[in-house]
């Protein structure tokens, strides 16, 4: 810039006094010249503001339809009854519903997500003058609703900061088939993560993105394509405000706009504009401020994610193409003599006889055989699980379809049952919006478990995938608005069964087809519990809003790619958002060939997915993880850390399925205020304090890593990888078989041993990783139970919950178990045999230490230091020969000499 004179100062001044109005005056993306609605009648009833509004003008976009004339909003805080005592909880959550306020509209079915209904108020006749602008906000609630007469518009803001959180612009629509609204977002001030699904090239969304929404059998491997589930659900954490001096910096509030049908959602940075096909403008806020509690009061609407079955932490092997009997025992056989562990063994549609459902190829898979091949299984600890697709062969000599065409299940398109195409040819499709349907489902599941008993179901296919694109039989099939389905506006109808289909109670499948997956995710999972009486293992490929509530999910059908690899991390963490924790992609990559190099950096990623398997397509190079001799060395390493780390992973679960906490974390769950991670998505975190550094490039042997302010100690070898106030950069060594893991001080990890299946791993000692913070402390929890009883930690369940803190202390520490809840029997022979100390201070290093148990000095306990290096140096210490009951308060200290 030039010398400041007083001309040039008194231009810059004008210059931006200029800026200031041209800003105010710029319409709102998309905004008409003539605003959609005025509030022309308020009422206020409880914590409930209800409005009447009008069209006011002549409306627009006449081409999608007439406009609906009236329309009645309803805003309330929504409070939550704790239990004991009842307890009114502050609010932190906002509900905002617009509909049509003379005629019933589609809306997400009370039973998918149970809710409480807006109360009726009965408004007063338009007074022809406009309401000033309303306010809604409770003491006990950070939302504030504001609701601007005319032209109509709301906003919601953060009471404790006054930050505006959604901010709509006055050019609503609302049709019978076109729904369109704008909210402004503070472009540069806002991070948003979420609005699935979608493989995206980064875990935030990116400026001019569309997320349609319409659930799809297109390939994982397409980026910003509609693929197979909808989750209409952005998590929004804000830096600062210029000026603000930090105030409200990484505040983070969640939107959901519950809504089942087709729709597109663009991104512009400063605004985002819903484009809707139907349904009804059903909005939820909330509040945060932490993202955890975000994702904590979001899934205390959609439902908690459901509780997984221990053995389904271990790896699972799968493929698209197995081709016998002989085939399967070769894969199990090939883990076991390469020593690495597997725990599940699956199979794809090829056991199935001529693709139908609940048959055994009586060639490859036959009957006899196949039992006594999971008999096998299960006597060494080892699971079972296959594949179910939804479309029932239509065929007179099959049983499952004879059954469902008597029980009358299947899906009806112009009076009939709709006829589709999949992998057996013609087939019909069970409608699970029916109850006979789910009943159906759980017979013909019973029925197959007594030939097969396989411990958990796969569901694929169930968006519903269709080969035939049928042509239109009503408007339904072809609506005024073409979403951006499959990036081309292809029609909606293609590629699944139409919308012109009728599911139970006439409900149309323009309105449910998204929830289909969802639908069948759910009989699934009842099925099984009905028949096992244990805790069910299901696995959709398509999703809605609350799915985790039955089912894991996989990402569907990646590509054997570097950029596939790396993308993975972004969908994982989007599905934590989703209430969906239990989630992970092909490892090695479903289509395409992958290579051993890929390989062995997928394996050394995805042994630390929630969902952990290698999965491939049908004609591709085989990619079991002893195939090459480096791809087995890295899955020993990696997986041999995932399995030590069971017990901390399997604690992660019930916090998931107690708070919607997701297992696999991005970094700003953990350090929201360091604005340093809010675009990192080539790392995250497992919980709180486990940082997995993965190498997703070919060749490289270092990887770049962001570590945020604090401590951070290495998995494997417990060195010190960084340490600093604020956060920093390393390059960390990658060598062809290591996958970088560490963990924030101020973390107690519980550990166990090793060993080729989960059920045998159980059995070893726990271990303690205590990574004491810069300020001395560390903290950390074990969840235990018998890992299959349906309940988690319910009233009547069986389950341990210990608590473990621990201080530095000068020349020492303590660490201290506190049991919170104690009825899982087993756990009282349960021991922790060794503590690990991470970031000890030693004025020099030491020479040695003493161990003291609740007091007394332990004889037979050893020790030994590591890494102390000069003075004031941190180091570690590990104390072995320990037999610390695990369901016994203890406190253990060790003193440095
Ligand atoms: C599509 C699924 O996404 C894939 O995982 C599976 O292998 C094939 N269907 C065949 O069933």
């Amino acid at each position: 810039m030039g010398p400041s004179t007083p001309a040039a100062a008194r231009a810059r001044v004008a210059f931006l006094l200029l800026a200031v109005v041209f800003l105010l005056a710029v319409p709102w993306p998309g905004a008409a010249a003539q605003a959609g609605y005025r509030v022309v009648s308020v009422a206020r009833a409880g914590g409930q503001l209800s409005a009447g509004l009008e069209l006011a003008g002549d409306g627009e976009k006449a081409e999608l339809g007439p406009d609906v004339q009236r329309l009645s909003l309803t805003a309330r805080q929504i409070f939550t009854v704790l239990p004991p005592g009842g307890r009114l909880e502050t609010s932190s959550r906002l509900h905002v519903r617009i509909t049509d306020a003379d005629h019933p509209r589609w809306e997400v079915p009370q039973d998918v997500i149970p809710r409480e209904a807006p109360r009726n108020v009965v408004l007063g006749a338009s007074t022809g003058a406009s309401p000033r602008s309303r306010v809604l906000s409770a003491a006990t609630s950070d939302l504030t609703f504001t609701l601007h007469a005319s032209p109509f518009r709301f906003t919601v803001s953060r009471r404790s900061t006054g930050d505006v959180l959604f901010d709509t612009a006055p050019s609503l629509d609302f049709k019978d088939r076109y729904l369109e609204l704008t909210t402004a977002l503070p472009a540069g001030r806002a991070s948003l993560y979420g609005l699935g699904e979608h493989t995206k090239r980064t875990f935030r969304l990116q400026r001019n993105d569309t997320f349609t929404l319409w659930n799809a059998d297109i390939a994982a491997s397409n980026v910003d394509l509609n693929l197979y589930g909808s989750h209409p659900f952005y998590l929004d954490v804000r830096s600062a405000a210029p000026g603000a001096a930090g105030a409200g910096a990484g505040a983070a509030h969640g939107v959901l706009l519950l809504n089942s049908n087709g729709m597109d959602i663009e991104y512009g940075g400063s605004y985002l504009t819903y484009k809707v096909i139907g349904g009804v403008l059903d909005f939820y806020f909330f509040a945060g401020p932490a993202p955890l509690d975000v994702v904590d009061q979001y899934t205390q609407l959609i439902g908690r994610p459901a509780p997984m079955p221990y053995w389904s932490f271990g790896f699972h092997q799968c493929r698209y193409g197995y081709k016998n009997l002989a085939d399967l025992e070769g894969v199990v056989a090939g883990y076991a003599k390469a020593r690495i562990p597997l725990e599940v063994m699956w199979t794809d549609i090829d056991y199935m006889d001529a693709f139908k459902d609940f048959t055994l190829d009586p060639v490859n898979f036959p009957a006899g055989p196949m039992r006594q091949f999971v008999d096998r299984l299960h006597r060494n600890g080892q699971k079972y699980v296959v594949i179910l697709d939804p479309g029932i062969s239509v065929n007179e000599t099959y049983g499952t379809f004879v059954r469902g065409m008597q029980q009358d299940v299947f899906l009806k398109r112009n009076g009939t049952n709709y006829l589709g195409k999949v992998w057996p040819g013609y087939v019909y499709f069970p409608d699970f919006l029916n109850p006979r349907a789910a009943k159906f489902w759980a017979q013909e599941v019973a029925l197959f478990r007594r030939t097969l008993p396989v411990d958990g179901l796969w569901i694929d296919m169930n968006e519903i995938s269709n080969f035939v694109d049928p042509p239109p039989l009503n408007a339904l099939d072809d609506p005024p608005y073409r979403i951006n389905n499959s990036g081309v506006r292809r029609p909606i109808n293609n590629k699944t069964v139409p919308a012109s289909t009728v599911h139970y109670g006439g409900v149309r499948e323009y309105d449910a087809h998204n929830l289909y997956g969802f639908l069948e995710a759910r009989a699934t999972h009842g099925a099984l519990l009905a028949d096992t009486g244990r805790r069910p293992f299901v696995l959709s490929r398509s999703t809605f809003v609350g799915s985790g509530r039955y089912t894991a999910h996989w990402t569907g059908d990646n590509a054997a790619t570097w950029d596939d690899l790396r993308y993975s991390i972004n969908t994982m963490l989007s599905f934590g958002l989703f209430g969906i924790p239990m989630v992970g992609a092909d490892i090695c990559g479903f289509g395409g060939d992958t290579t051993e190099e890929l390989c062995s950096r997928w394996i050394q990623l995805g042994a630390f997915y929630p969902f952990s398997r290698d999965h491939s397509a049908i004609g591709t190079v085989r990619r079991e993880l002893y195939l090459w001799e480096s791809v087995a060395r890295s899955a020993r390493k990696a997986l041999g850390l995932r399995y030590r780390l069971l017990p901390y992973i399997y604690t992660l679960m019930h916090e998931a399925h107690t708070t919607g906490a997701p297992m696999a974390r991005p970094l700003f769950f953990s350090y929201p205020k360091d604005v340093n991670t809010y675009g990192v998505d080539r790392q995250f975190l497992l919980g709180r304090g486990v940082l997995v550094s993965p190498v997703l490039e070919p060749g490289a042997t270092t990887v770049d890593a962001y570590f945020p302010g604090g401590r951070w100690f290495s998995l494997f070898d417990y060195s010190l990888a960084a340490a600093s106030a604020t956060g920093t950069r390393v390059t960390l060594p990658a060598p062809a078989d290591t996958v970088n893991v560490h963990v924030a001080g101020g973390n107690i990890l519980p550990l166990q041993r090793p060993a080729l299946t989960t059920s045998r791993a159980r059995q070893t000692v726990f271990h303690l990783v205590v990574a004491l913070g810069e300020d001395g402390s560390a903290a950390g929890e074990l969840f235990l139970d018998d890992g299959e009883s349906p309940e988690m930690a319910g009233p009547r369940g069986q389950w341990t919950l210990v608590r473990f803190s621990c201080k530095a202390e000068p020349g020492g520490a303590t660490v201290r178990s506190h049991v919170v809840h104690d009825s899982y029997g087993p756990s009282r022979k349960l021991v922790v045999g060794k503590v690990v100390f991470l970031g000890l201070r030693s004025p020099a290093p030491p020479r040695g230490f003493a161990v003291y148990v609740n007091g007394v000095k332990a004889g037979n306990s050893t020790g030994r230091a590591q890494g102390f290096r000069g003075s004031g140096a941190v180091g570690a210490a590990q104390v072995e020969g320990l037999s610390l009951a695990v369901s016994k308060e203890f406190e253990l200290k060790v003193v440095m000499s």
